[in-house]
């Protein structure tokens, strides 16, 4: 009965990062702070890691990283970039791909 219960919590983890949003944080960042970047996007305190990747996606980590000076910047919430932790506007695809799966369902 336990073997099942991993074998079906096994199942629900995710292996691919879920958009937590469709477009960008805005985040003021601070020098030498350290942030962890969510990027399997289960977190709850988006765009930052709460820790939740363990039970939903133990196989995608948190991004550590520390800003050498004070600045703003635009934190990936799609999940989908190629530049971790910063938007590089992999977000439109996630939009595209949405709308067009939105509008073969209307056709159904
Ligand atoms: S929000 Fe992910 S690339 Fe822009």
């Amino acid at each position: 009965m336990w073997c099942l219960v991993l074998q079906v919590q096994r199942c629900l983890q995710s292996t691919q990062p879920v958009p937590a949003a469709r477009l960008p944080y805005r985040v003021k960042l601070s020098a030498g702070k350290r942030y962890a970047w969510c990027a399997c996007g289960y977190s709850k305190k988006q765009p930052f890691c709460d820790g939740t990747h363990k039970a939903k996606a133990p196989n995608i980590s948190p991004l550590l990283f520390t800003p050498d000076k004070n600045k703003t910047v635009m934190l990936c919430a799609c999940k989908q970039t190629k530049n971790s932790p910063y938007c590089d506007g992999s977000h439109l695809k996630v939009i595209y791909r949405d709308v067009v799966k939105y509008v073969k369902g209307l056709f159904k």
